[in-house]
């Protein structure tokens, strides 16, 4: 992503694993997009809110999830805030594994996807696709 960005692009990062972020640092140092990316170590809902109340809503093009899945709903709703109208939101694990279609899996993960899966759906601040690619992917458009 951060390679596919303009020079003057930012891609906002956010994670809480010191250890696998140092690793990614590394990549990005030697791919030469480590000055586009701006990583924030902490949960990821303070971030986002951080964001929100900093740069603003409707001021991103594009987001990301793929964290911890009971938080999924949550990110979704603060990252269509954040998304300007006509930016797209893409959330990765979407069919989780095939367990969102079991009826008969019931854990807090499963539950949380399938939950958003039918949220997005239905919703109507949002033009919406499931990509059955790798684990599902999610992908869905801010409307006006
Ligand atoms: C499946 S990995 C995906 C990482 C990255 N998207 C990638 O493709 O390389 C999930 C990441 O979510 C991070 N994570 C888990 N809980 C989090 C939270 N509450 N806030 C921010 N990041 C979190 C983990 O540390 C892990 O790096």
């Amino acid at each position: 992503m951060a390679s596919a960005l303009p020079k003057d692009g930012k891609l906002v990062c956010c994670d809480v694993s010191e250890e696998w972020t140092d690793i990614a640092c590394r990549y990005w140092k030697e791919a030469g997009i480590l000055q586009r990316i701006e990583l924030h170590l902490a949960p990821a809902l303070e971030t986002l809110d951080g964001l929100l109340r900093g740069d603003g809503a409707g001021s991103f093009d594009f987001a990301f999830i793929d964290a911890d899945k009971s938080n999924y709903d949550a990110y979704y709703e603060a990252c269509l805030d954040l998304l300007r109208t006509g930016g797209v939101v893409a959330l990765d694990n979407m069919l989780w594994g095939g367990e969102v279609a079991d009826p008969d899996v019931h854990d807090r993960d499963t539950d949380a996807l399938r939950a958003l899966n039918a949220k997005i759906r239905d919703d109507k601040r949002v033009d919406a696709c499931l990509m059955t690619v790798g684990d599902g992917v999610m992908v869905a458009r801010k409307r006006a």
